[in-house]
């Protein structure tokens, strides 16, 4: 029997219909939910995001506010810049999408978020107190992924999980969730030795390497979860994820498409931790 899908769309939709009730709330005590997008650099993905993160907003009745620059922008404008949306006060998030352009430090930009407004959980403070357990803003990738295995009340506790790739974004915070939820976690990178030995080995497999068919299906563990965060281009313009799905679906017993996956989940964590950062403001 083939997988059942891990449906982002439906998934999010529920979850947004809950943050708009939270957001008029905490609006009506006149604290609007305020979120900064800056991105510099005409990154094509990157612009297809931010517009996405952007209408998001508007749908839940956040206030959004898009910056675009172009990719001469220097590093201290940039931080300048953050500067003056750190003191805002109608601004209770603020994300600078990633990649920057090379002459910019992004550690030193994330470095510069305020750490109550780093909804992207990237700042080092807010990456350690992950690390320890007491996470102020998770990261909203891996995030979006954890509600994905509650949605189906995955039982993670003592469950092998192994995340192919290990970019603080994703690899590393999913790590981290899932250890702190009781699996047993491996993390995979590019240097990996006998890569299928591992996935095969998968209850719960993540995989983000941005490589299409990364993961072939006799990769893949009978009856396990199989959370895809790749988002992949063909030359046909389709999109597709790091794992061959086609393959992967008559073997795992839960997938995430691509598209109407892990995208959307992403999204809506980023408005869970906007909310949750003017609910904390309101307070
Ligand atoms: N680039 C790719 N994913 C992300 C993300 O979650 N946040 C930001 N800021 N940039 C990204």
């Amino acid at each position: 029997m083939p997988a059942q899908l891990l449906d982002g769309v439906a998934l999010s939709k529920k979850i947004r219909t809950e943050i708009a009730a939270r957001g008029a709330i905490v609006t009506a005590k006149g604290v609007r939910p305020g979120l900064a997008v800056i991105v510099v650099g005409e990154n094509p993905a990157s612009q297809v995001y931010v517009r996405n993160k952007v209408k998001a907003c508007e749908d839940v009745g956040f206030h959004s506010v898009l910056e675009r620059y172009s990719a001469e922008l220097g590093e201290e404008e940039l931080l300048a810049r953050i500067a003056t949306l750190n003191a805002d006060p109608s601004i209770h998030g603020i994300l600078v999408q990633l990649p920057l352009p090379e002459h910019i430090a992004a550690e030193r930009v994330l470095e510069a978020i305020a750490p109550q407004k780093d909804v992207d959980g990237f700042h080092v403070a807010n990456a350690g107190a992950l690390m320890v357990g007491q996470p102020e803003f998770k990261p909203c990738t891996p995030y979006g992924c954890m509600k994905l295995l509650e949605s189906i009340d995955y039982p993670i506790r003592g469950a092998r999980a192994v995340i192919v790739g290990a970019s603080n974004i994703v690899g590393k915070p999913m790590a981290m969730l899932l250890l702190q939820a009781g699996a047993t976690v491996t993390i995979c990178n590019s240097k990996t030795r006998d890569l299928a030995h591992h996935t095969k080995d998968a209850d719960i497999l993540v995989v983000a390497t941005g490589k299409h068919k990364m993961i072939a299906g006799d990769m893949v563990k009978t009856g396990s979860v199989v959370i895809d965060v790749g988002i992949n281009r063909l030359p046909d313009g389709k999109l597709c994820g790091d794992v061959d799905f086609d393959a992967a679906k008559y073997i795992a017993g839960w997938i995430t498409p691509v598209p109407g996956g892990v995208g959307p989940m992403t999204i809506t964590m980023l408005l869970m931790n906007t909310l949750e950062a003017a609910e904390k403001a309101a307070k």
